[in-house]
């Protein structure tokens, strides 16, 4: 068997320097935020595969619905020798695209790609125990900085799936789809999970599940301040809120100040004052229209090919190929 290589990109001081400039920028903006990317510790990755599992959380079991109704269309269109995974957490769905891949023939190599050294090396460790022939190359790293380093060459079937891509605003969710265009290579091929606009109950209720698990998650991004730059974040003072924008047509996460504060965050040299009920934005979870989607991918040089829901029609799988 190939042992899996693991690339770490987002080494220790990379790691540090960049959740740094993030705390900077959005703990002292006039209405706060934090990048959602910081969720993802080992206990925020373990969270949120719990989030998947949860009756709420739909997304999981739609996208999974539509992979294992239409990977063998996947591997029929693209027949890709290298499959990259953004965002990859468990890489437990993926399965399926690797079982239609290697069935067919062509796949050679898997590359997944997280922010989470834990996840990332679990799932490249169990992946490669289980798919033998396969050449497992897994890469510790952020998708928005680190395109350029995935190893294995041109084209390439990348695969951006849990809605993951709704976590940017539509500006850099733009500047995204096109370095992912040039990342896939002509004649690449992207296969893109994108959650649909519905019904505000039933998206609410996947952002704030009854037993409070998403709320753990949300609040774990605290924790994070605390032990990675010293912050002496009170998480329990904060409350969890899950909004739906109309307008945006996304989801809100925040973090509630439930009391007046002063939070001092040593390695950044910052003391943020919280006024009573202050939020701090933590996610945006944005939901599309089909027609929405195939628009978008078109400016960022992609050719939509198919795209499937699952039977409620809450979610889309879109495969696209890139231009020239
Ligand atoms: C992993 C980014 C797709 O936006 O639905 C789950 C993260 N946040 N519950 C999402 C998340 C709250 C999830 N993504």
């Amino acid at each position: 068997m190939n042992p899996p290589t693991v690339d770490v990109h987002l080494d220790a001081d990379y790691f540090a320097e960049a959740l740094r400039a993030d705390v900077r920028e959005g703990l002292a903006a006039s209405a706060k935020f934090l990048p959602p990317k910081w969720f993802y510790d080992a206990a925020g990755s373990e969270l949120f595969e719990a989030i998947t599992g949860l009756p709420e959380y739909y997304p999981t079991r739609a996208e999974r619905e539509i992979l294992a109704a239409h990977a063998d269309d996947v591997a029929r269109t693209t027949g890709a020798h290298t499959l990259v995974e953004l965002g990859s957490g468990s890489s437990e769905k993926t399965r399926l695209l690797l079982d239609a891949l290697t069935a067919y023939g062509t796949l050679r190599q898997f590359v997944p790609l997280d922010v989470s050294e834990s996840a990332l090396r679990e799932a490249t460790r169990r992946i490669a125990g289980d798919y033998r022939n396969l050449m497992v190359h897994g890469v510790v790293g952020d998708f928005t900085e680190h395109l350029d380093l995935l190893p294995g060459g041109t084209p390439r079937l990348i695969a951006f799936l849990g809605g993951t891509v709704g976590n940017f605003m539509p500006p850099e969710r733009a500047k995204l789809l096109a370095m992912i265009r040039d990342a896939c290579g002509s004649d690449g091929w992207l296969l893109l999970g994108t959650d649909l606009i519905k019904d505000p109950a039933t998206l609410l209720a996947a952002y704030d599940d009854a037993a409070g698990v998403t709320a753990r998650f949300n609040r774990n991004l605290l924790q994070v301040l605390n032990r990675e730059l010293g912050a002496d974040f009170d998480v329990d003072a904060f409350e969890h809120v899950a909004a739906w924008d109309e307008d945006n047509a996304w989801i809100e996460m925040r973090l509630r100040a439930m009391r007046r504060m002063t939070v001092r965050i040593p390695l950044v040299d910052m003391d943020v004052h919280l006024a009573d009920g202050e939020q701090i934005r933590t996610e945006i979870s944005a939901k599309f229209r089909p027609e929405q989607i195939m628009t978008e991918l078109t400016d960022s040089g992609f050719d939509t090919r198919h795209s499937w829901t699952d039977d409620l029609g809450r979610y889309v799988v879109t495969l696209a190929r890139a231009c020239d």
